[in-house]
């Protein structure tokens, strides 16, 4: 791919298909939604809205992390603080679950898009989601024409813009090195779009979604230097007994996945040495003393998917 002429082109066709309107743009911090805004905020300036849901679903002090990143490109970043809307979701069914999560992020998103008079939605999805969600592997949040869904359905603006559509990963994080976005984004790993609720297995909680943000806040820190493709935590929906200052204690499982590969079509689990894999249980016990168990997942793409929902 020629990235400059890329970059050349897809700026042209947000400029002349935005014209004197505003546009919005969630902005999640991940590779993706961040090119999608650099690229926008190229052509359209100041009439782009960039717009961070805090759905209580991120990894620990993303909000701050992401303005701050921004505000040195000089793009202003609103955030929208939205954390009861997303814990109604009760189901443990990973589908209804992804279905539920997309209908509150885009109802909030039309809230926004209102208020600022918006009449395009720029998203950052990429060709992976739209073929994974076609084929039904997964309901992709931010899949919806493509399977027939109208933006209005959600309040929406009614023309959506998806600069990236036919690029994988790999071709994205090219984009936003070229773009001036700093590695800490470029060569971050990916992170779904309905975040930690996709490594929560079974109900939805506040609490229950703190046990894994700290899980994966110490897999990402001890895994860091071996640069996996992607490495989180996931809280199963069981627990599992274990002992606690000689006593029985019936405890939450933690598995830690760390996969390898290009553009996540298929991935393979990581070789992670076994002394770092047992610093990140002894860590993660003792910092999380609800955990009574810690795995490894050892299972590739497929049979496996590389996250739990
Ligand atoms: P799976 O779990 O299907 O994931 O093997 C493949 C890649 O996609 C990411 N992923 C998502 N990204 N919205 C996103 O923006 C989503 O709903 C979503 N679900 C999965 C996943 O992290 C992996 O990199």
């Amino acid at each position: 791919m020629d990235v400059k002429k890329f970059i050349e082109e897809k700026v042209e066709e947000i400029r002349e298909t935005v014209g004197q309107n505003r546009a919005i743009v969630a902005l999640s911090g991940g590779v993706d939604s961040s090119t999608t805004t650099v690229l926008a905020h190229r052509a359209i300036g100041k009439r782009l809205i960039p717009v961070f849901i805090d759905d209580g679903l991120m990894r620990e002090g993303e909000s701050r992390r992401v303005k701050d990143i921004f505000r040195k490109l000089d793009i202003r970043v609103r955030v929208v603080r939205a954390r009861r809307e997303f814990f109604y979701i009760t189901t443990a069914n990973p589908e209804v679950k992804r279905r539920k999560f997309r209908r509150t992020f885009y109802r909030m998103l039309g809230r926004v898009a209102r208020r600022y008079k918006a009449k395009f939605l720029l998203q950052g999805t990429i060709l992976t989601d739209i073929e994974e969600t076609k084929r039904g592997v997964k309901t992709q949040h931010n899949v919806l024409e493509q399977i027939g869904i109208k933006p209005k359905r959600f309040g929406l603006p009614p023309v959506v813009i998806e600069p990236l559509k036919e690029l994988r990963k790999d071709g994205v994080r090219e984009v936003a090195k070229e773009l001036g976005l700093p590695p800490e984004i470029y060569e971050r790993m990916p992170f779904p779009g309905p975040g930690l609720a996709t490594r929560v297995l079974g109900r939805l909680t506040p609490q229950r979604v703190n046990i894994v943000r700290k899980a994966t806040t110490i897999v990402e820190k001890e895994l860091a230097e071996f640069k996996p493709f992607q490495a989180f935590a996931v809280l199963m929906s069981d627990k599992a007994t274990g002992m606690k200052k000689g006593k029985r204690h019936f405890g939450n499982i933690i598995v830690i996945r760390s996969v390898e590969s290009t553009d996540a079509r298929t991935a393979t689990p990581s070789q992670i040495p076994w002394e770092v894999l047992q610093r990140l249980q002894q860590r993660i016990c003792k910092e999380i003393p609800s955990v009574s168990r810690v795995l490894y997942d050892l299972t590739p793409k497929e049979p496996a998917t590389i996250e739990y929902i």
